[in-house]
């Protein structure tokens, strides 16, 4: 029953069957396993922008039938992202922003900051819930325990002996390179204790588990969250930042302008009432309301159901992982726990670099994933275990404009429509170059660090012609050979 919801599922992915060419000869059915980055948008998405599209007008603004009828679906999509988040929508607000980047940007400019207060990290963060705190205050990173876990107790200790200078406490929901979940909500509640905020970068988190802004005790609650529409099947460029009201007040506005204002004279402003004095300009109203409807989906589909898909292909992907001779998973690789943790793995196989790797997968097998560090350089130096001379070395090389030795791993990530099927082509594909190698020449381009087959070149142009049936499907016709290598 489970898995025909999301074979149904599987078919309202935009692009789920095409065929990549090989560099090998003939072409495969792609595999999209790179899901933490970005993933696919979902047809009922996609149908909710195109009739969103017939009715688009500027919003707030205009007083014509469609400026009304925008305004609204705008104001839905708002509330439909604090429901997403289990909030309400009395104690809870959105301000609508480009990407979780950008939203924990804007968060870290409008806060009312008392003078360079200590501010705490994990030190698995993601670069874009690093940067902006290392500007406004001390970043301080909290202790992780034997396994790579948070160690909540001596977390709990950390918090305690900063007190009154500890301002926020700033953490990812879960890690976007080992997968692994965090306490948020016991962190949450260790924090309040001593005055503090909490803001829960939750880009890795929204696809994949129900949010609960108001934890389940009292102290539990989570002040910020950041999400974005681009890893939750909507990617039309909109992003959220939900927060408690109270928590808001005393945000100044980092952008002014339109929207910001109640009223201005030559040499007077009266601010706007949030949402709108945190929202400078015309919004993205299709990035808001596409990301709505994607958190429709999840909520019909349902997070059990959702988590319960995602751990057996983990589950499956972390056994099979194991199973490769030469292959280090980074953080936690128990097949029996995937249920604490995403569908996210980093690995890297003995003999070849990442970014090797990761080209043979995509150019002989057709298979999508990531390399690199990730945006989280400080974490993946870490896990890496990479010692500060041999840093030192690749970090002059690649400031020098070679990127031949950057440090990275491949990273695999799952999604809702990928299948059990899937996974093994994936493993069968690492299998094969563990026990042969590359099945062709690669060339390494220093300046971007990537590999490339020799001689093997991209064909955009061909891949959207439209051949006049408005079907993208002039790459299968071009490559005539329809084998799969898998
Ligand atoms: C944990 C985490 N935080 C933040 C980001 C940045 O997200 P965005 O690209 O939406 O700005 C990412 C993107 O990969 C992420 O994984």
């Amino acid at each position: 029953m489970l898995s025909q919801v999301f074979q149904k599922l599987r078919r309202q992915v935009v692009g789920i069957d095409h065929q990549v060419p090989l560099a090998t000869g003939g072409s495969a059915q792609y595999v999209f396993l790179d899901n933490a980055a970005s993933t696919p948008t979902l047809k009922p998405v996609l149908d909710k922008v195109q009739r969103t599209l017939e009715w688009y007008s500027s919003i707030h603004r205009g007083t014509g039938y469609k400026s009304n009828v925008a305004t609204e679906y705008y104001e839905q999509a708002r509330r439909k992202m604090i429901e997403f988040v289990g909030g309400d929508e009395k104690p809870h607000e959105v301000v609508f922003a480009g990407n979780t980047t950008e939203a924990i940007n804007r968060l870290a400019c409008c806060l009312s900051l008392p003078e360079n207060p200590a501010i705490l990290i994990s030190p698995m963060e993601h670069h874009s819930n690093e940067l902006p705190w290392r500007r406004f205050g001390e970043v301080h990173y909290l202790p992780l325990a034997a396994g790579g876990r948070i160690d909540i107790e001596a977390a709990e200790k950390m918090i305690a002996s900063l007190a009154d200078r500890l301002a926020l406490v700033a953490l990812t929901g879960a890690s976007n390179i080992t997968g692994q979940f965090n306490p948020i909500h016991q962190l949450a509640a260790a924090a309040h204790r001593h005055g503090a905020r909490v803001i829960i970068d939750a880009a890795q988190l929204a696809p994949h588990c129900a949010i609960n802004i108001e934890g389940s005790a009292p102290g539990e609650h989570l002040d910020f969250i950041a999400i974005a529409g681009h890893k939750m099947y909507a990617p039309f460029g909109g992003a959220a930042l939900i927060g408690r009201r109270e928590a808001l007040a005393d945000c100044r506005p980092a952008c002014v302008g339109g929207g910001t204002v109640k009223l201005v004279t030559r040499d007077r402003v009266v601010w706007a009432d949030l949402p709108g004095l945190l929202e400078a300009g015309t919004p993205n109203v299709v990035g808001a309301v596409s990301m709505a409807a994607a958190a429709e989906l999840l909520l019909e589909v349902g997070f059990d159901a959702v988590r319960e898909h995602e751990i057996e292909l983990t589950r499956r992907l972390i056994e099979g992982l194991r199973s490769i001779p030469g292959l280090t998973i980074y953080g936690p690789a128990d097949p029996a726990k995937a249920g604490e943790r995403l569908g996210v793995v980093a690995f890297n196989l003995e003999g070849y670099p990442h970014n090797l790797t990761a080209a043979v997968l995509s150019y002989e097998y057709g298979i999508g994933v990531r390399n690199g560090c990730f945006c989280a350089h400080p974490f993946v130096v870490d896990l890496l275990r990479i010692d500060e001379a041999d840093f030192e070395r690749r970090a002059a090389a690649m400031l020098a404009g070679d990127r031949g030795e950057v440090p990275g791993m491949v990273r695999v990530s799952l999604g809702i429509y990928n299948t059990a099927e899937e996974v093994d082509r994936f493993l069968d594909a690492l299998r094969r170059l563990a026990a042969e190698g590359p099945g062709v020449e690669y060339e390494l381009d220093r300046p971007s660090g990537a590999y490339h087959p020799r001689g093997f070149s991209f064909e955009i142009e061909r891949l959207f012609s439209t051949n006049g049936s408005g079907d993208h499907t002039a790459i299968t016709e071009a490559t005539g050979d329809r084998t799969t290598r898998a």
